[in-house]
């Protein structure tokens, strides 16, 4: 939108007049600066998709920690999934204890990343609480955890999902090793790391995979 300013006849050596112009001049500017910042907001939408596209599983850690601030703010997106009549049935243990990482690394073949890793979230469901689709329980939590997994990401960490919930074994296991009362289930861990390995993009879409109003 291109505003011209309306001014050019008026008596400017009238010092009130001077004043409508100052005035007329910030109304302006604020406009422009909400129009830049309307444009930033197509640009950062834009940083999203590169986030979603560059994500890849990073299971080898350097050594370095992550900050409290920054494991909130991946919390909070994994908080900020949508979920079945927003039913949001997420709960999110975070695992720093170095031996409750070592154990569920030997205890589960497909997580040995964990003895590295900076710390963990376990995505974790409580059965007691009642919710009002509880069969997509399962879907909410997988949106949480790709959520989790963009924001590390985003934020320069590597991360890897390891899904635990099909597994009664496993489940087993990590009840005991978080020592996690009989009506909470976890639905996976993620494992997070400063990344010491470097994976390239890409993408799986081949034309087949795509089928219009219908198969
Ligand atoms: C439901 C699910 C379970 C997974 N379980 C494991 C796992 O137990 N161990 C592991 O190293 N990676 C696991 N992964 C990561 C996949 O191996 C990985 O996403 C896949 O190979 C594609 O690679 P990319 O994530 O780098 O694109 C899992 C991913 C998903 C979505």
């Amino acid at each position: 939108m291109k505003i011209n300013f309306p001014y050019v006849d008026l008596n400017t050596k009238n010092g009130v007049t001077r004043e409508i112009i100052l005035l007329q001049k910030i109304f302006i500017y604020a406009i422009r600066a909400y129009e830049k910042s309307f444009f930033l907001g197509v640009l950062n939408f834009m940083d999203a998709l590169e986030c979603i596209m560059t994500r890849r599983s990073i299971r080898e850690y350097a050594d370095g920690c992550i900050s409290e601030n920054e494991i909130e703010k991946i919390l909070s997106a994994g908080s900020a999934a949508p979920s079945a009549a927003n039913q949001q049935p997420w709960h999110f243990v975070v695992i720093d204890d170095r031996e409750q990482l070592k154990s569920i690394a030997d205890e589960n073949p497909h997580g040995r990343m964990l003895k590295n890793a900076a710390f963990a979230i376990a995505v974790a469901w409580n059965s007691d609480e009642k919710k009002p689709y509880p069969s997509l329980i399962t879907d909410d939590l997988s949106a949480a955890a790709e959520n989790i997994l963009l924001a590390a990401h985003a934020l320069g960490f590597g991360a890897v999902w390891l899904a635990i919930y099909h597994d009664e074994v496993k489940q087993e296991s990590i009840r005991r090793i978080l020592n996690l009362p009989e009506n909470v289930f976890v639905h996976s861990i993620i494992s997070f790391g400063i990344p010491n390995e470097k994976r390239s993009p890409r993408t799986y879409l081949k034309p087949e995979m795509i089928h219009r109003n219908g198969w």
